[in-house]
């Protein structure tokens, strides 16, 4: 979703602004722009579509200049054009703004501006803030900010330049994350730390409310009162450094062959090879926590909400604690009873995601208690809960989720271990599971391995327009994860289905032309799962099975078989997804998809 740069120092502005650019594009954009200052005037430069097209036509000399800002946008107000492109303008180009985030009461505020004679060329809420910004500015930046602040409600991150102001950024943060980049003799803004490394070595990460005034010696940064105040310098992370895609075509292909690693990682972090000892001392949840929990509710969105439900899952069946996934956007609106005897766990790659954030608010004001599986610690959802367990993922770039979701179901079987353990079930119970889990890494490896089988049932469905996946059990969600992954990046529209629903109505989709795929791995569920097969089958359907390697039956039944190792049926599931992500990616790669930047989709969906 939207991303934010800006630059001002001793170097030509339009290179960084491009290069942040490039970096800020796994977000997910449709259209980007940039405005340096030069003499006075502030030069702009905005269209639709991708950096590569768009830099080589933005001339160096017209947009000379060591001052000045870019941004990537992802469309919310208006179609993605350029004239609905950041920055906007404001006070017939006296200033140019970039905003991520939404202000919430733009209707009212463009019909007063309107009334004031503004007349508005864009459909975005960017441009009012850009507007009021120009008529509130007499020669105080920090003061025209203010007003931004005391107007607007919603969500907004933005930088703005002024053509009375050389040298001078001006970054105001409310909801939506803004750092502050110090390097030497020059300074940067940025809505995430990657467009900074590399050039700036510490950062300031702006509080709510904050107005930063920056210039290339200076960063000044006001609270909304307007009172000058000290904020945190932190060294930049320099695990962030460097993110490439070590020789993969796509990142996504890079990611999920990282997954072995991540897993071991986690796995280590948290027990002991033998399975008995694990460690979540740093939770702040002790033994009296977990045996007083009454239920726990999970959170989050999209892939997040699949780890929820497999969450819920093993909670319930290994802790014995009534357990619910609910999508994070629709968990405020069913006014969930909540008190200190719920846990609500939010699950989110980014920790950025607005709905999952949202979603916390009612628990944190009924006094629950809170935790995130979050892959970035440092986030907004990160500050907001009472405890992190770290997904150890690393960055990921792909807009489709892949390592982050089997850690983030790892990450859980964890805790469900831990909180069954609290909770008195017996190691007998538990040691299988917590053993299988280290079994992990190996299994993950061998499954990639398969790729090729994967790439062969590809070309067989490339043409399909719809599909079906279906998983009982633990691998329920594996069926919903695995359609997702499809519709995501190759746009064949795919329904995941608990397999015993099947009877109730999807059944009558089965033909020919709608392939169907499931997850048919051992546990108590295998047996129900290739009758499902064999209904598909005597429907005519083709039919793609994710099954262990020696599982004849599988083979006899399926047009072809994707193969994973056996283990734990609570665990399998980790390892069951693989094969759907190697099919999703090989279906996209033969139907020409943009496997890592796929069309609408942002990597973080920082508006609700
Ligand atoms: C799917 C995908 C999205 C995200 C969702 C939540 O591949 O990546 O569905 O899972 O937008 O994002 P996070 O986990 O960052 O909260």
């Amino acid at each position: 979703m939207c991303g934010i740069i800006g630059y001002t120092g001793g170097s030509e502005a339009l290179p960084v602004l491009i290069q942040g650019i490039r970096l800020l594009s796994y977000r997910g954009y449709d259209s980007a722009g940039v405005s340096v200052w030069r003499d006075g005037t502030l030069h702009v430069r905005r269209d639709p579509g991708r950096i590569e097209d768009l830099a080589p036509n933005w001339d160096p000399d017209t947009l000379a200049g060591t001052t000045g800002i870019g941004h990537t946008r992802w469309a919310t107000h208006g179609v993605p054009n350029r004239v609905n492109a950041h920055p906007q303008p404001g006070g017939e180009g006296a200033v140019a703004l970039v905003h991520n985030g939404i202000v919430e009461n733009d209707l009212a505020l463009r019909a007063e501006l309107e009334a004031e004679g503004v007349e508005f060329a864009s459909d975005t809420d960017t441009e009012i803030l850009a507007q009021l910004f120009a008529r509130a500015y007499d020669g105080d930046p920090v003061a025209a900010a203010r007003t931004l602040l005391a107007r607007c409600r919603g969500q907004f991150a933005v930088a703005i330049q002024h053509h009375d102001l050389p040298d001078t950024i001006l970054a105001v943060r409310r909801g939506s994350p803004l750092l502050v980049g110090l390097g030497v003799r020059e300074n940067l803004v940025a809505s995430d730390l990657r467009p900074l490394v590399g050039r700036a070595d510490r950062v300031i990460e702006l509080a709510e409310n904050d107005i930063a005034v920056v210039t290339p010696t200076t960063v000044v940064v006001h609270d909304e009162s307007g009172a000058v105040v000290e904020r945190a310098i932190a060294p930049i992370d320099h695990a962030v450094r460097d993110i490439g895609k070590d020789g993969y075509p796509h990142f996504m292909l890079k990611e999920m062959h990282e997954q072995p690693s991540r897993l071991y990682e986690l796995v280590a972090a948290r027990v002991d090879p033998e399975g008995t000892t694990l460690r979540f001392d740093d939770l702040g949840l002790d033994d009296d926590d977990w045996r007083r929990f009454q239920r726990i509710d999970l959170v989050g969105a999209g892939t997040g909400f699949h780890a929820c439900q497999y969450g819920a899952y093993v909670l319930e069946t290994l802790a014995r604690i009534p357990a619910r996934a609910v999508m994070a956007h629709e968990y405020g609106a069913r006014d969930p009873v909540l008190g200190p005897d719920v846990l609500v766990i939010a699950v989110s790659q980014s920790g950025e995601t607005m709905d999952t954030k949202v979603a916390l608010q009612p628990a944190l004001d009924a006094g629950a208690a809170t935790l995130g599986v979050l892959n970035v610690r440092q986030s907004v959802i990160g500050r907001m809960v009472g405890g992190v367990l770290d997904m150890h993922a690393g960055p990921e770039i792909a807009v489709a989720s892949t390592k982050a979701y089997t850690s983030m179901l790892t990450a859980l079987l964890l805790l469900a271990l831990k909180a069954a353990q609290a909770r008195g079930r017996t190691q007998e119970t538990l040691q299988p599971v917590a053993q299988a889990l280290w079994e992990l890494p190996a299994a993950v490896t061998r499954a990639l391995e398969r790729f090729e089988d994967a790439a062969q049932a590809a070309r067989d469905i490339r043409r399909a327009d719809h599909m079906l996946f279906l998983g009982r059990g633990a691998d329920a969600v594996t069926a919903l994860e695995g359609a997702l992954k499809m519709k995501e990046i190759s746009y064949i529209h795919a329904e995941g289905y608990p397999a015993g629903e099947m009877k109730h109505g999807p059944i009558a989709l089965i033909s020919r032309e709608v392939p169907t795929v499931a997850i048919a791995t051992p546990g108590p569920w295998r047996e129900r799962m290739l009758g499902n097969v064999r209904e598909v089958k005597a429907r005519d359907g083709e039919i793609i099975v994710v099954a262990t390697e020696d599982d004849a039956d599988a083979r006899a039944l399926a047009d072809f078989v994707l193969t994973v190792p056996a283990l734990h049926p609570l665990v399998a599931p980790v390892v069951n997804v693989v094969p759907l992500q190697a099919l999703a990616y090989e279906t996209a790669r033969l139907r020409g998809c943009d496997i890592d930047q796929p069309r609408n989709l942002a990597k973080t969906v920082t508006v609700q």
